[in-house]
């Protein structure tokens, strides 16, 4: 590989490691905001943006308690910006606290322009998941046994 071509690929990696939001915690859902995701005035619906959060948490609160689960509360939420359609949207996870049957999970939404290498934050929230056992019931998220 000559040295232009090695450049090359040194920027695109540098473009496609979004390195400096690692920080938010970890990269649980990459997605792309979509024309059928929007609400009537063709930004991307709040509840799109909710629902990926749900599942970007959920994704951690399995990990965390090797189980099902299921979310009680969504705490905080702010919107700080539109996303667009067509934005990489990627959700960041961080396990804030765990209790004797539930977790709280905080998670961070960024978009990134298509055609851009700048990403924002765009929206955060604390998601509380309680471990359930077959029957639905809260069961201690680590098995003690
Ligand atoms: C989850 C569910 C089984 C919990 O039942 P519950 O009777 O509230 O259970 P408990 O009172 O024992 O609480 C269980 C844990 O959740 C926590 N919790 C309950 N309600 C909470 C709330 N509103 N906010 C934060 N934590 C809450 C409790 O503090 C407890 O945590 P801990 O064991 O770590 O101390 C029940 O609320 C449920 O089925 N909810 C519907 C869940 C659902 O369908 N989610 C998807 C929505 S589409």
């Amino acid at each position: 590989m000559n040295a232009e071509t090695e450049n090359t690929l040194a920027r695109g990696q540098q473009r496609g490691s979004h390195g400096r939001q690692q920080d938010e915690g970890v990269l649980v859902i990459r997605t792309i905001a979509m024309p059928a995701d929007t609400n009537p005035s063709g930004d991307i619906f709040g509840g799109w943006l909710m629902s990926q959060m749900d599942l970007a948490a959920g994704n951690m609160a399995g990990r965390v308690s090797q189980g099902r689960g299921a979310t009680v509360s969504v705490e905080a939420m702010q919107f700080l910006r539109p996303v667009k359609v067509g934005d990489e949207v990627t959700l960041y996870a961080s396990l804030r606290k765990v209790g004797r049957t539930s977790m709280r999970i905080h998670i961070d939404a960024w978009a990134r322009p298509r055609y851009s290498d700048q990403a924002e934050k765009v929206t955060d929230a604390d998601f509380v998941f309680v471990a359930l056992d077959e029957n639905g019931a809260p069961r201690p998220v680590f098995d003690t046994a």
